[in-house]
């Protein structure tokens, strides 16, 4: 069933209780046995957007593209959330993402790496803040602490491209403006039993913190309340190169510790394509760090949500509703609502559209 053909009540209704776009764990092995094993990259490529919608990727919500440009990501009204997700994932790796994020309160631009437990390095852009860029890793999707955040100041990332680099091992993850480092964290560093370690996908994209009907401590976090009325508010992102540092078909969860020894690859090798590790600087003395331990939410992890309070909510995933995806009418994995307002959750896992691409694949 497409979202255009639902009745205009269950729209509705889905308008007045989505919040914002949100993709989540189908399946989280450390909840549940069984779950299916993460296609892998095992290798490396490039997907240039400036020549269109690129395979090996799933499309939640409108995505624009420009020879100039590249991919457009725009919020222009409430429930715009469009957001393109690998289907592959990496386990340990090198992303770079050539990137305008936008403008507008309480809009977030987003480059998400995440895996199936809800491990997440990210880069998050305030539409209020334009010289200044997040930085933030989860492990777990745990949040009883929220203070892995920094913030980085940089020149205005509204006006021009710029390529944002995660480079990410059992070692360390360092995350890079055009080159240069300005974070780096190893294991140590992080909170205890934290660091992220299982099979990355990639997510990017956009979604309004400051919708109104968010919890207020998301609106605060975003930088105030959006004004749809002053949009649309585009992102543009020309480009993603990624190298996965291990090879293998399948990235395989042997047990539900979620670690990375946890981790078996099908056909190939957690780390087998460690030569292909690229040379960054791990010393981020360049950086200037104007905020630390900050809070801030997972991006569409169904986490959008107070720190101080917080109750369970009702949908459950929040979803894009401006994209034309699938209803799952049986959902497997438990993502269903609670109370009166039932409602199925949308997937787009179902609509996967391949696209004439130009991509450099290199298997190893
Ligand atoms: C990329 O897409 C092609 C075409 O659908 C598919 O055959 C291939 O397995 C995909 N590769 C990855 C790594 O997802």
């Amino acid at each position: 069933m497409r979202f255009s053909s639902l009745s205009a009540a269950t729209a509705a209704l889905i308008l007045s209780t989505q919040v914002s776009a949100q993709t989540y764990t189908d399946c989280d092995p450390r909840e549940q046995t069984g779950c299916p094993a993460d296609p892998a990259l095992g290798g490396s490529a490039k997907f240039d957007f400036t020549t269109g919608a690129q395979k090996n990727w799933t499309t939640s919500g409108a995505v624009t593209y420009s020879s100039s440009t590249g991919a457009g990501f725009t919020v222009a009204s409430q429930g715009d959330a469009p957001l393109i997700t690998s289907d592959f994932y990496i386990m340990w790796g090198h992303l770079e993402v050539v990137m305008q994020s936008a403008p507008g309160t309480g809009i977030v631009s987003s480059i998400v790496m995440q895996s199936d437990t809800l491990d997440e390095i990210d880069l998050e852009f305030l539409g209020g803040q334009a010289t200044s860029v997040q930085t933030n890793y989860f492990g777990h999707g745990d949040t009883s602490q929220y203070n892995r955040e920094q913030t980085i100041e940089m020149s205005n990332n509204q006006n021009s491209f710029h390529t944002y680099t995660v480079d990410w091992t059992a070692d360390r993850i360092v995350w890079q403006i055009d080159g240069t480092t300005v974070r780096s964290m190893a294991p140590a560093d992080a909170n205890a039993g934290q660091y992220p370690q299982t099979p990355m996908m990639i997510k990017i994209g956009i979604w309004a913190g400051g919708d109104p009907s968010n919890p207020s401590g998301t609106i605060n976090w975003a930088g105030g309340t959006t004004d749809y009325s002053k949009g649309p508010f585009t992102m543009y992102c020309k480009s993603v190169s990624v190298i996965d540092y291990s090879t293998g078909s399948e990235y395989v969860y042997t047990s539900q510790s979620g670690t990375s020894d946890s981790i078996s690859a099908v056909g190939g090798s957690v780390d087998g394509n460690m030569a292909a590790t690229a040379s960054v600087a791990t010393d981020a003395s360049a950086a200037t760090i104007t905020s630390s331990g900050g809070e801030a939410p997972i991006p569409w992890s169904g986490t959008h949500r107070e720190t101080s309070s917080w109750s369970t909510p009702d949908i459950w995933p929040w979803v894009a509703t401006a994209t034309a995806s699938v209803v799952n009418s049986n959902p497997s994995s438990g993502h269903t609502t609670s109370g009166s307002d039932k409602l199925e959750p949308l997937t787009v896992y179902q609509s996967k559209t391949f696209f004439d691409p130009d991509l450099t694949f290199e298997p190893q």
